[in-house]
């Protein structure tokens, strides 16, 4: 089978944004591939941290992941800093990435905006690192949102130019954006991403918020101020109500003109009220699942050291590998 290797950042709660755009893909690829799911907390540092907090977000979502469906029998389940190879790695292949190439990406000039106070280096090698924790694995296709797709060109090109120089050490993986997988939209500002480090908590849902919660959220999203109110797709005119329809229509799997013809002549009210019972809907089994796993820390622990047992396997041969391509002496 082939492989495939996917991870989210500990940096807050996963949110529904995780779950329609990652999550639930990744619960589907284990049919048919070879699957590594990892929580990548190396990442999550490259803005600061409370430990705490990075602790416990960790913890959760290994227990979210598998609440969600990933089945730790079938695919590797792990966290990124208990597999030292993706730093080792990474180091290399930051010698073979251009200051250049790095400067250009997006998310790093979005990133150091926010976080100006702290615009490591960390931050900037980002996507070497990303391109690691794919290599290393020589996965054959990566599963990303349209946000995540300059980095994996750089993935592409680095192993490129490393094969090239040194043979034919890495695979190249292949993005994979999953059809389906709409980007969802901050609830009070629909034009950019949601996002579950936002400091701004109403702008996203996170999948452990409680009932009540996720009503209000809805409730307060933003809309437009078109007079009389109208329900239809206009993602540049309407983002507010584009956003809602496309998270009902990404829960409950109705396309989104068949919920256009539904809300002829309704108010958003109706909308939003039924986007907020679906996911409650959806995110209840969830819950309940996370409850129960996220007590249970044999079995979390069993989870984890089984997955990096079975990632390290992997991850040891590849670097082995690059490591005697580029000339250092075994030990
Ligand atoms: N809003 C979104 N819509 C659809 N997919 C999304 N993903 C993230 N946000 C959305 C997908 O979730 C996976 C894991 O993402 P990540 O945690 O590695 O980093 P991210 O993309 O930076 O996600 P966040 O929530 O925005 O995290 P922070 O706030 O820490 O930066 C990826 O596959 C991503 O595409």
């Amino acid at each position: 089978k082939p492989i495939v290797l996917s991870g989210a950042q500990p940096s807050g709660q996963l949110t529904i944004g995780n779950y329609l755009g990652a999550l639930r893909q990744w619960d589907k690829m284990q049919d048919d591939y070879n699957c590594l799911y990892c929580i990548v907390d190396l990442h999550a540092i490259t803005v600061r941290q409370e430990p705490a907090a990075l602790r416990s977000a960790s913890l959760d979502s290994l227990a979210l992941y598998l609440a969600c469906g990933i089945d730790p029998q079938r695919s590797a389940v792990f966290m990124q800093s208990h597999v030292p190879e993706h730093s080792q790695l990474a180091w290399v292949l930051n010698c073979y990435t251009q200051f250049g190439e790095l400067s250009r990406m997006t998310q790093f000039k979005d990133k150091s905006e926010r976080h100006n106070n702290n615009v490591n280096a960390g931050l900037f090698t980002y996507p070497v690192l990303m391109a690691a924790d794919i290599l290393l694995y020589q996965a054959n296709q990566v599963p990303v949102g349209h946000d995540q797709k300059q980095h994996l060109e750089l993935a592409r090109d680095v192993a490129s130019r490393f094969n090239a120089i040194h043979g034919d050490v890495f695979t190249v993986p292949e993005p994979f954006i999953p059809q389906v997988a709409a980007r969802v939209m901050s609830l009070q500002e629909p034009t950019k991403k949601m996002s579950k480090s936002d400091e701004n908590p109403w702008n996203f849902v996170g999948l452990l918020e409680d009932p009540k919660m996720i009503s209000k959220k809805f409730k307060k999203a933003i809309t437009d101020s078109e007079d009389p109110p109208r329900v239809y797709f206009d993602q540049d005119n309407k983002p507010g109500v584009a956003n809602l329809l496309n998270i009902l229509s990404g829960v409950t799997g109705n396309d989104v003109e068949a919920l256009v013809a539904e809300y002829e002549g309704k108010m958003y009210g109706h909308l939003k009220t039924d986007v907020a019972d679906a996911v409650i809907a959806l995110l209840e089994p969830v819950q309940q699942k996370f409850t129960e796993i996220r007590a249970d820390h044999t079995l979390m622990q069993q989870v984890l050291r089984a997955g990096a047992a079975k990632a390290r396997e992997h991850a040891a041969k590849t670097l082995q590998q690059v490591n005697d391509a580029v000339g250092f002496v075994a030990p």
